[in-house]
């Protein structure tokens, strides 16, 4: 009697924690993902000086997040994903300190350098209020010691918590061959600096501390979505059995352009959704002398190879690779990049500090402080950032649909990818190209409306109204991104509560060259009044 209720409780605890992680991805598919690195996003004080070592702590803490989340919900966002929050090693190495969070050494401690327990769970009760979802990053593939240069490291694993024994780790190699799974799975990634001892996870006991571990974390501090470093680099079979031990939503980091090695996560059931490497790549290179046909072709190519794209995190920058400004610094461009990211299948993921175009290069480089640009909400990024998210999240509130339905590809050559997302009705048909800021002046015809509706681009409240056959004149100029959405969606939003009928788009030339020269004869005369003062 007692074995068999207890056998009933087992399984439906089972069933449970399923369905649960099921409901959990249909529930972060309608969210919109800031993704922040707490040493580098606010600090306690609120002090904006950026006297900060991109290689060492900067002083970023919980509590500081907790007190700027109104910039983030702000700009529309939905769910807050933080870096790592157990406790790393102390020391000052060759590649820096932990500051970033990556380097666990006890996952039963909280890391002090970002707050205490109280502040946590301040935070998170904080972010719940306002009805935010939060996703933590953790690592599951290695414990990490500071390293000496001696190989094989020599690794005091008495030190880690609760791994405190040889036995837990793979014996030491080092990463060469980065096409052959064993090898990048079993072996330890780079020892420089740092050694990552490389954790035995298809070990049963190492698979249900990790387990228990993760089932603990999540019950704890209410966490609703889990981030997994360094996904590709522990063995397959262990994924869903830590993500089924967790109960919640899951984004693995699996880097790789290739649609056959990112997708088979998903179609044998390891994951329940990665960050998008794949449209990453082309994406990328569409702006910097590229084309955007290699973007729609990839889309082509996952929606085959992948069974559901729109579990993907849908992303331009994030904290492993050089900004998007970095190659180029051009803010229409980054205004498209930001458009497709926001408005694409799947979960858009913007990382700290994109809305205000930074520009820093590979790691540490691409981990500035938030602060150093003061939390400026008129910056163009973070107003653009803020309608779209308002418009996706508004037409997901007026259909369930605009989240399942995957977009349709309305036009694209190697200068634009125009896509419809969303059922008629709640619909957003939005065109981007890679013309940059000199883009010359010019129109298009677009589809994706019925006849004679009245259509506002929301980026600029300009309206048009479709033709008989349901296509709209766009008027393209300056290498702006387009946005369109049927005029009365719009009610109640609190967008665009002035329009104007669109027309032709001004060259630069013209009346901006004029504004600068206004501007420049004003600061003159500003300047000589100080001058003489
Ligand atoms: C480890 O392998 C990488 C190539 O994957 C190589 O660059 C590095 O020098 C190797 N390091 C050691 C300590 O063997
Ligand atoms: C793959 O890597 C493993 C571990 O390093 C090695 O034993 C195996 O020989 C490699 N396979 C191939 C085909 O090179
Ligand atoms: C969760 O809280 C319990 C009770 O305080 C504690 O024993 C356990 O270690 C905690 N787990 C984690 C992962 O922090
Ligand atoms: C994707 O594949 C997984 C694993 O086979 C399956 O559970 C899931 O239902 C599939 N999803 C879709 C949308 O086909
Ligand atoms: C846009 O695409 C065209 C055609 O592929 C390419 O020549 C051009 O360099 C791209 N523009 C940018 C800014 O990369
Ligand atoms: C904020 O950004 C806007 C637009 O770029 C700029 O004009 C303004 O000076 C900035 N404000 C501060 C305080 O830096
Ligand atoms: C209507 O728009 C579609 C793209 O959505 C385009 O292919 C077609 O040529 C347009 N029709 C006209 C008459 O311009």
């Amino acid at each position: 009697m007692r074995t068999s209720l207890i056998g009933a409780a087992a399984a439906a605890a089972l069933a449970f924690a399923g369905l649960g992680s099921a409901a959990d991805a249909e529930k972060w598919k309608s969210r919109s993902i800031y993704q922040v690195m707490v040493d580098r996003f606010a600090r306690t004080d609120g002090s904006t000086t950026d006297n900060c070592d991109v290689s060492r702590f900067c002083g970023g803490t919980w509590k500081g997040l907790m007190n700027h989340l109104d910039y983030i919900q702000d700009m529309g966002f939905t769910a807050v994903q933080i870096s790592p929050i157990v406790k790393n090693l102390e020391e000052h190495t060759a590649v820096g300190e932990a500051y970033h969070g990556y380097w666990s050494v006890d996952n039963y401690a909280l890391n002090p350098r970002f707050g205490t327990e109280k502040d946590l769970k301040a935070l998170i009760t904080e972010m719940h209020k306002r009805d935010m979802l939060l996703m933590v990053d953790v690592v599951v593939n290695n414990m990490v010691q500071a390293f000496d240069n001696v190989i094989p490291p020599k690794v005091d694993y008495s030190k880690f918590n609760p791994f405190d024994d040889k036995k837990y780790f793979h014996p030491y190699c080092n990463v060469t061959q980065w096409e052959n799974s064993t090898d990048y799975q079993k072996c330890w990634l780079y020892p420089y600096g740092v050694a990552l001892a490389d954790l035995n996870t298809e070990s049963p006991a190492v698979v249900n501390e990790l387990g228990s571990w993760i089932k603990g974390l999540v019950s704890n501090y209410s966490i609703d979505g889990l981030r997994i470093d360094a996904a590709k680099h522990v063995n397959d079979e262990f994924l869903p059995k830590f993500v089924a031990a967790s109960g919640i939503f899951a984004l693995g980091e699996v880097l790789t352009g290739e649609p056959e090695d990112m997708c088979r996560y998903q179609t044998r059931g390891l994951l329940p959704g990665m960050p998008n490497y794949l449209e990453y790549y082309p994406l990328n290179e569409a702006f910097n002398g590229g084309s955007l046909l290699d973007v729609a072709d990839l889309r082509n190519k996952a929606a085959t190879s992948c069974n559901d794209t729109t579990v993907l995190g849908s992303f331009i920058e994030n904290h492993d690779m050089p900004r998007f400004a970095n190659r180029n610094d051009d803010l229409a461009l980054a205004a498209n990049a930001m458009t497709y990211i926001l408005l694409n299948d799947g979960i858009p993921t913007v990382y700290q500090g994109q809305e205000q175009h930074f520009k820093g290069n590979s790691t540490p480089f691409n981990r500035e402080p938030v602060w150093g640009a003061g939390y400026n909400k008129t910056a163009p990024l973070y107003v653009l950032t803020s309608t779209l998210n308002k418009v996706r999240n508004h037409a997901i509130k007026l259909s369930p649909n605009y989240i399942g339905k995957t977009s349709e590809t309305l036009w694209a050559d190697v200068n634009h990818l125009c896509l419809k997302k969303g059922p008629d009705g709640s619909q957003i048909v939005f065109c981007i190209n890679n013309k940059s800021s000199k883009g010359s002046s010019y129109t298009a015809s677009i589809g994706g409306f019925k006849a004679n509706d009245k259509v506002v681009d929301v980026l600029r409240c300009k309206t048009v109204t479709a033709d008989g056959t349901g296509n709209i004149t766009m008027y393209m100029g300056q290498g702006e991104p387009r946005v369109y959405v049927k005029a009365t969606t719009l009610k109640d939003t609190g967008l665009c509560t002035e329009t104007q009928e669109d027309g032709p788009i001004e060259e630069k030339s013209g009346a901006a060259a004029l504004g600068m020269t206004g501007g420049l004869l004003f600061a003159a005369i500003f300047g000589w009044g100080l001058l003489f003062a």
